[in-house]
C-alpha cells in the first residue's frame, strides 16, 4: 500500500501511457485505486476504460510510467504473484473449446499451485463455494460452449472468484445478464466488498453503478474528467460532458443515492420543457 497526497492507494498508475500500436489509449494517467471499496469505471465506448483494467492487472505493458500494487512496481512481481493479488474477469473471455464449467472454475486455483503443492481438497472445496456463489454450481458438468450468455458470464465470475484474490477487477460483469441476474451478482460483489476485498469494475448501467460505489471514475477519451463519490460527482453536467447524454438526476426513491433518468428526444410527452 502507498500513500500519496495523504491518500492511501491499493492500486494505481502514475503517468501511465499505453496504448495499442501506433495509437496512444491513456496519456499520462494517473489513478489511485482506494483500498476496501467500490471503484466503478464508467464513460462511453471506446473511452479507454478496459484499457484501464488491463493495464492495471498487467495484462497491457505500460509505455511510460508505472502501476503500483502494495507500494511496488507491478512490471517487477512475478506473474504467480500479481495472480496472488488480482484477480481479473477480461470484458470477453473466451474458453478454451469443450472445457467443462468445473475445469474452468479450477483454473481459478493455478496460481496457488505448484510442483509441491498440488490439487488439495481446500481446492475443491473453493471451487465448489465459487459455483454456489454465482448460483452455476449445477453445471459444473456443463461444457462451457454449450452455455447462455448470462450462464457463461456466471461462470467467468465464479473462476475469478476462485482466484480467492482480496482485489478484484471485474470488465462488464453484468453484460447477458437479465437484471434480477445482474442485481444478483452485484449484491454478490458488493457483499465480497463488505469483507474488505477491493474490488474496481466496469460498467455501462449508470444506476447500478451509482447505487453499488463508493468511488466512481469517469472517463472521457482517455482522461478522467471526474473521481468521487457518486453524491458528489453525478450531475446532469457532468452525464452531458462525459456521454453527450441528455438526463436528469432525482432522488432514488428506494436508496440514498442520485438516480438517473434519460431524457431522449421521443416518449417526453408530458413535460413540455424536455423537448426538443
Ligand atoms: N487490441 C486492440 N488493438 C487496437 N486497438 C484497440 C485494442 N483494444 C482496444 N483498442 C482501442 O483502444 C480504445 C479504447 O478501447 P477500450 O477497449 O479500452 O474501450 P472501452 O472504454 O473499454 O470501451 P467499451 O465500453 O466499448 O468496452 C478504442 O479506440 C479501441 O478501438
Ligand atoms: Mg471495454
Amino acid at each position: 500500500m502507498t500513500v500519496q497526497n495523504g491518500e492511501i492507494t491499493r492500486l494505481g498508475t502514475r503517468g501511465v501511457t499505453v496504448g495499442y500500436g501506433d495509437t496512444v489509449v491513456l496519456d499520462g494517467l494517473d489513478v489511485s485505486i482506494p483500498p476496501g471499496v467500490i471503484t466503478t469505471v464508467i464513460g462511453p465506448n471506446g473511452c479507454g476504460k478496459s484499457t484501464l483494467l488491463r493495464t492495471l492487472s498487467r495484462l497491457l505493458k505500460p509505455r511510460r510510467g508505472t502501476v503500483v500494487l502494495d507500494g511496488g512496481d507491478i512490471a517487477k512481481l512475478k506473474t504467480k504473484d500479481v495472480a496472488k493479488k488480482l484477480g481479473l474477469l477480461p470484458q470477453a473471455p473466451v474458453a478454451p473449446e469443450g472445457l467443462t464449467v468445473a475445469d474452468l472454475v479450477a483454473r481459478g486455483r493455478h496460481p496457488h499451485q505448484s510442483w509441491i503443492r498440488q490439487w488439495s481438497s481446500d481446492d475443491a472445496e473453493v471451487v465448489q463455494k465459487a459455483l454456489a456463489m454465482t448460483g452455476v454450481g449445477d453445471l459444473a458438468t456443463r461444457s462451457v460452449d454449450s452455455l447462455s450468455g448470462g450462464q457463461r458470464q456466471r461462470v467467468w465470475i465464479s473462476m475469478t472468484l476462485a482466484q480467492g484474490t482480496d482485489l478484484l477487477l471485474l470488465d462488464e460483469p453484468t453484460t447477458y445478464l437479465d437484471l434480477a441476474h445482474a442485481i444478483d451478482v452485484i449484491d454478490l460483489i458488493d457483499d465480497l466488498h463488505e469483507t474488505g476485498r477491493t474490488v474496481v469494475m466496469v460498467l455501462h448501467d449508470l444506476n447500478l453503478a451509482v447505487r453499488y460505489s463508493d468511488n466512481l471514475i469517469v472517463m472521457k477519451a482517455g482522461s478522467i474528467v471526474a473521481q468521487g463519490h457518486p453524491r458528489d460527482v453525478v450531475t446532469d453536467e457532468l452525464l452531458h460532458e462525459a456521454f453527450g447524454l441528455r438526463a436528469r438526476v432525482i432522488e432514488d426513491p428506494v436508496s440514498d443515492r442520485p438516480l438517473i433518468v434519460p431524457i431522449g428526444r421521443t416518449h417526453v410527452t408530458f413535460r413540455t420543457d424536455l423537448k426538443g
